[in-house]
């Protein structure tokens, strides 16, 4: 298959191995449209905190996720997504949302409502002949199998750990101590979503594996 065949690109891996810059990066090169499937779980964590909901409580967060309307920008030039009409990209990247997402997002009746979202932006892509990068934990195992490139990013746990302390602290240098626990926070949310019942984190049989540790941004984007 030539690259101008190839409308969907799916990007899985954990937290921090590079799939949103990557994505982004991609998108933007081919002129395709990009989806942040983690903003959406993200989103529905921020309507569960809202709504005062224990995150143990699975009832309860599936009669949020009912009533939630979320929608997702794929531009990959400015990714938006709104909770209800309201802007919300900025507060899903808070630290309270991080440490709730991976239980919401384990909920069956949460993944339920935002893989069929997910899936009609990807059809709409399709239709539109624009084509899409869709980055996650499950897109080629669960959201779109049928994607026409699988990739599986991967990177170094301390790797990954840097990155994300570094994106945390807006590009000041972290300090040791911060790196030690978003290193502990990453692999405690990676176990999370690979150990869950239902959509874990995991690598489709044909997916193509990138390891991004001793890589550049620019280098991953080319390669992929
Ligand atoms: O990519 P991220 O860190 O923003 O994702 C936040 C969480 O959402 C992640 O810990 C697991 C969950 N998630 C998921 O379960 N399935 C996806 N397709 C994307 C994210």
């Amino acid at each position: 298959m030539s690259a101008s065949n190839i409308l969907v690109i799916a990007v899985d891996g954990p937290a921090g191995s590079g799939k949103s810059s990557v994505c982004r990066g991609v998108a933007a090169k081919l002129g395709m449209r990009y989806l942040d499937t983690g903003a959406m779980y993200r989103a529905m964590t921020v309507a569960v905190l809202a709504a005062g909901v224990d995150v143990a409580d699975e009832a309860a967060i599936e009669a949020v996720a009912e009533h939630t309307s979320i929608t997702c920008g794929t531009d990959p030039g400015a990714p938006e997504v709104w909770l209800d009409g309201r802007d919300v990209a900025e507060s899903i990247r808070g630290s309270e949302v991080t440490a709730a997402v991976s239980a919401v997002s384990a909920v069956p009746g949460v993944r339920r409502r935002l893989v069929e979202i997910q899936r009609s932006q990807v059809q709409a892509a399709r239709h539109a002949d624009v084509g899409i990068v869709v980055e996650g934990r499950d897109i080629g195992t669960v959201v779109v199998p049928e994607a026409d490139l699988k990739i599986f990013l991967v990177a170094d746990p301390a790797v990954r750990a840097e990155r994300r302390a570094l994106e945390n602290g807006a590009g000041e240098l972290p300090d040791p101590a911060s790196v030690a626990v978003t290193h502990e926070e990453l692999l405690k949310r990676d176990a999370y979503d690979a150990g869950r019942e239902i959509s874990p984190l995991a690598q489709a049989d044909d997916a193509r594996v990138v390891d991004t540790t001793d890589f550049t941004l620019i280098e991953v984007i080319e390669q992929v």
